[in-house]
């Protein structure tokens, strides 16, 4: 077999990537990424001298490039996680958010549509999604893979659009497609701008922890190792046209969650208990922010018998002491140095 990993030099690709080629020493797994501000090769130093893998960098919003890297390597199958992902970004530049998470997989599904229409038989196209395509739940309830579109902001309104662009090239040409919309993701080798990572960078260095409003919104947590496992599961077993919603029953108002940051890091770091409380800034709060998120995996859970590994306090933990063990890892992406590692490794662009 072999596999192309969209966006594998990211957060969630290069657990993927990992999983894939360790787990699967006989299948080869091309990364295929542009390298953004998100994407960094590092996130993959430990597997990338693993023979099954390789990397190509490119940019899905180049359709002629696609096409003649599918013609060339003839993929088996696609796992898409290349995006913008970072939803304060994308109200700040919708377009790019556009242009990458909507054209880009056009692109995708146009360059597999063509290099499998003569025979699809074994092949498919996964597409990774987001809960943040439900929109926002009030107190009650939870997101089914039965529940409506509602986008809010340009990030999941892109994710939104994309989505139903793979069920089109599905529904038309009848192309093997299967989708998973997995809640918020935490664990190592996250970008230090989503709030896990950028909190514990700045308890780290004593900086202001900014809240957004007044803290309430409430967010479903899973470890990025668990959601690599369900994307296993779903790419091997999943049945071709269905969604499959990932979550983690992990629901964690932003301000307890960040209390207890505060209080592992304090633990951590030898600091007094309440110290890295005193950091909690309350700011403005972020525009059309969604209230809650809660995903229903029981269809994940039921058909494929997933279930989350680890409870959140044991894979918060783990990830601070990752953090806190891979200083030179967090140096390096805030100095922005980590983008000088593609030359290192491949020669100067
Ligand atoms: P990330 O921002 O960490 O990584 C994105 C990767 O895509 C980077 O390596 C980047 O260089 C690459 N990329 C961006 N534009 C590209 C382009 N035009 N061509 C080629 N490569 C490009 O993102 P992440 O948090 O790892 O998310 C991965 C996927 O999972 C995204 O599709 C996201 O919507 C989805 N998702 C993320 C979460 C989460 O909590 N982070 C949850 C659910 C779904
Ligand atoms: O739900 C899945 C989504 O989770 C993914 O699709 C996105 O790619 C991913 O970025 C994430 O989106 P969120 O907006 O939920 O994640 P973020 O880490 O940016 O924010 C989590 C919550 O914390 C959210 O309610 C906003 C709040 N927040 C965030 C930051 C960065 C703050 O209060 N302060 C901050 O500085």
């Amino acid at each position: 077999m072999h596999i192309l990993v969209t966006g594998g030099a990211g957060f969630i690709g290069s657990h993927v990537v990992r999983h894939f080629l360790t787990k699967y020493p006989s299948s080869t797994i091309t990364n295929l990424d542009c390298l953004t501000y998100a994407g960094n090769l590092a996130n993959l130093r430990d597997v990338e001298h693993l023979p099954n893998y390789r990397f190509v960098k490119g940019d899905i919003t180049d359709g002629d490039f696609l096409m003649q890297l599918f013609e060339k390597e003839r993929f088996d199958g696609v796992i898409h996680l290349a995006a913008e992902s970072h939803v304060d970004r994308s109200i700040a530049n919708p377009t790019a958010f556009v242009v990458t998470n909507v054209l880009g997989t056009v692109n995708l599904l146009n360059a597999a549509k063509a290099s499998w229409q003569s025979n699809s038989e074994g092949k498919r196209f996964y597409h990774i999604s987001t809960d943040e395509v439900y929109g926002s739940l009030g107190e009650e309830g939870m997101f089914t893979e039965e529940t409506p579109y509602a986008p809010h902001s340009p990030y999941s309104a892109s994710k939104a659009s994309s989505d139903h662009f793979v069920r089109a090239w599905h529904d038309t040409f009848g192309l093997p497609v299967v989708i998973s919309n997995c809640s918020n993701n935490y664990g190592s080798f996250q970008f230090p701008e989503k709030l896990i990572p950028l909190f514990i960078n700045n308890i780290i260095q004593k900086k202001p922890l900014p809240v957004y409003g007044k803290g309430e919104n409430i967010r479903d947590w899973l470890w990025v190792v668990d959601h690599a496992e369900a994307i296993d599961l779903i790419y091997h077993q999943g049945k071709t046209g269905e969604t499959y919603n990932i979550g983690g029953h992990n629901e964690w108002s932003n301000i307890d969650l960040i209390r207890l940051l505060c209080r592992i890091m304090d633990n951590k770091l030898g600091r007094t208990s309440g110290e890295s409380e005193k950091l909690i800034t309350f700011v403005t709060d972020r525009a059309g922010h969604d209230l809650r998120y809660a995903i229903d995996s029981s269809k994940l859970q039921r058909e494929l018998g997933w279930v989350p590994s680890i409870t959140f306090e044991k894979g918060v933990e783990r990830t601070v002491e990752w953090y806190l063990s891979h200083d030179e890892w967090l140096s390096n992406v805030t100095s922005g140095s980590y983008q000088h590692y593609y030359d290192e490794m491949y020669g100067v662009r």
